[in-house]
């Protein structure tokens, strides 16, 4: 493989072009003009703090600049907040979204974050809001645990994930919430996690890392065109929720000594679009999870209906594209386009383990390239990290139904290592059209064990002997010469 630098340098997405009005419609003026009179008139009869009110002595409303989502827009600043990267905002970030959430519905507000450098420590999102960070505008974690509340551990996991117990919430964080936008002009969401990833190193946390944003047990979420970078932990985590759109997204980290900042982890989660987004982190690009093994099995909610699409992953250490290895309420339906995985570890990487239980079921790949990748499509099934000794060895996860349709790339080791075994093995494979260079000139670099399943048309390298090969007419050219057979080999 190529040097492997250690930039997110770009492989650029098409620049943002930011589309003013010229001029402020005549209707728009009239709308905000209503909404401040019954708006401040409900906040004055709530008798709120100084600082709302004196969002209503404003005479010039420049926020009506940006685009407006909501019947009510408000501005950070009103709530007192300090842009210079040392004020602690969180008091204003609290009070906008409480005056959002008092508005009781009726469409919502918008907080629009100016251009600044706005610290905070972790906040709560409520619903029918959108919070939007205009150009320049940068929201900053403190880099302070004691500001960072501790959270039950997720029940579909038992454990904070790195320690027993408890764990630190998100920076941006929501529970039980309904028709939440996060969006901007590429603003950027920042969790200063240099400082935990050192902590993490030297054990000096008690209790497992917050994630960037993690919404729960919500619906109707969309994050888009902002920034994400520098994740304590996970940098977007949906947990539990329903009808999830992340679109436009970049999301970085150092690809080397950023443990665990995965890019999009969507955990138990259904009918989840991701799509248009530039993601290079400190571990998996994108990781589908559903739990971990018997806390998994009990909460018992799959990851389901899931599209992704034209998004660019790298991740130097692990995968740009995986399944579990928490899995354990189930993976299905999962359609994965036009992809690309560049100067990676792994491509795409199906991981598990005996104890699991659960299934990755109908997962189907269409145009994906690999540039620089060391090991290109990944199925392992002996993933044992487990969280306690609880755990039953006899669950046993089931894989079935992965298609690979036009895999292309070049400077690939290893374009596949399907890695099956006697107890756990992988069936219904299917490959068609796949055309990959190689990096290494070896033998043994199409790896199977426990593997049944189709190889269908112009196939670069040669697959493997344990799956059927068909001629691009789809006709039948040789039965596999034995499933179970094994040639897998990590010494390269
Ligand atoms: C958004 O900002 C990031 C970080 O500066 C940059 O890499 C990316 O190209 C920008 N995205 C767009 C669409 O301009
Ligand atoms: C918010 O208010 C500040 C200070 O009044 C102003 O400079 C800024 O343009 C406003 N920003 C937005 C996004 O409305
Ligand atoms: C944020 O939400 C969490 C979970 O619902 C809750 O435990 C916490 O108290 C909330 N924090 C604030 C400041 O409201
Ligand atoms: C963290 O915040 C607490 C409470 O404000 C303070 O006592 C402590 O000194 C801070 N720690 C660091 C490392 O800044
Ligand atoms: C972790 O626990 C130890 C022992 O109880 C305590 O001394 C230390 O302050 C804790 N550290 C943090 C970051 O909570
Ligand atoms: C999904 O959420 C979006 C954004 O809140 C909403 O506009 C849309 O109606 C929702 N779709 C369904 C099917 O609930
Ligand atoms: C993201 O930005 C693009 C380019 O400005 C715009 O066309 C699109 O509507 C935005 N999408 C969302 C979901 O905010
Ligand atoms: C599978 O997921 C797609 C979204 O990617 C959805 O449109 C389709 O209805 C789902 N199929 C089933 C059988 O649920
Ligand atoms: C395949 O995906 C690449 C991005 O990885 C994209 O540039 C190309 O247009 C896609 N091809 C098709 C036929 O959609
Ligand atoms: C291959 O392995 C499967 C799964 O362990 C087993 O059911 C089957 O009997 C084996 N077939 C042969 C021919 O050994």
């Amino acid at each position: 493989m190529a040097e492997i630098s250690s930039a997110c340098t770009h492989l650029q997405f098409p620049v943002y072009r930011r589309c003013l009005p010229s001029a402020i419609p005549y209707t728009l003026i009239v709308s905000t003009g209503t909404w401040i009179l019954v708006i401040g008139s409900l906040f004055v009869w709530q008798n709120s703090s100084v600082d709302v009110i004196r969002l209503f002595d404003r005479t010039a409303p420049p926020e009506s600049m940006l685009p407006r989502y909501r019947p009510v827009v408000l501005n950070l600043t009103d709530f007192g907040a300090v842009g210079d990267g040392r004020t602690l905002n969180t008091e204003a970030f609290e009070s906008a979204v409480a005056a959002i959430s008092s508005l009781g519905g009726k469409g919502g507000g918008q907080l629009n974050v100016p251009q600044g450098r706005w610290l905070t420590a972790p906040f709560n999102l409520t619903s029918h809001m959108t919070l939007f960070l205009a150009e320049g505008a940068v929201i900053l974690g403190i880099q302070n645990e004691t500001y960072w509340p501790l959270l039950p551990p997720l029940p579909s996991y038992g454990y904070g994930r790195e320690h027993k117990g408890p764990r630190y919430g998100s920076l941006i964080h929501g529970q039980h919430l309904k028709d939440v936008i996060i969006t901007g002009h590429n603003g950027t969401i920042n969790g200063q996690g240099q400082w935990w990833w050192m902590k993490y190193k030297k054990k000096l946390l008690n209790y497992t890392r917050g994630p960037l944003v993690q919404i729960m047990w919500s619906s109707g979420i969309v994050i888009s065109n902002i920034t994400l970078r520098d994740s304590p932990f996970w940098t977007i985590h949906p947990y539990d929720c329903n009808n999830v759109t992340l679109t436009g997204l970049t999301i970085l980290a150092p690809v080397n000594g950023a443990p665990n900042t995965d890019g999009i982890d969507p955990d138990s989660c259904q009918n989840m679009v991701i799509e248009n987004c530039f993601i290079c982190v400190g571990d998996d690009g994108i990781a589908i999870k559903s739990g971990w093994d018997q806390y998994g099995i009990a909460y018992g909610r799959p990851s389901t209906n899931i599209f992704i699409r034209n998004v660019i992953l790298r991740s130097a250490v692990s995968a740009g594209l995986s399944i579990g290895s928490e899995m354990s309420g189930g993976v299905s339906n999962i359609t994965i386009e036009n992809i690309l995985v560049w100067e990676s570890r792994r491509g795409i990487r199906i991981k598990t383990a005996p104890g699991r239980g659960g299934f990755v079921r109908g997962i189907s790949f269409r145009n994906l390239t690999l540039d620089n990748v060391r090991v290109g499509i990944v199925v392992k099934t002996d993933y044992n990290e487990h969280p306690d000794a609880g755990y039953d060895p006899g669950s046993l996860p089931v894989i079935e139904g992965l298609s690979f349709v036009g895999v292309r790339g070049r400077g690939v080791r290893v374009p596949v290592r399907l890695h099956g075994s006697g107890e756990i093995p992988v069936r219904g494979v299917m490959l068609r059209d796949m055309s990959v260079g190689l990096s290494y000139k070896r033998k043994n670099i199409f790896q199977c064990a426990f593997v049944e399943g189709r190889a269908i048309g112009s196939i670069f390298p040669e697959p493997c002997l344990n799956l059927d090969r068909y001629d691009v007419h789809g006709r039948l050219v040789r039965r596999s010469a034995g499933q179970n057979a094994t040639n897998i080999d990590y010494s390269y």
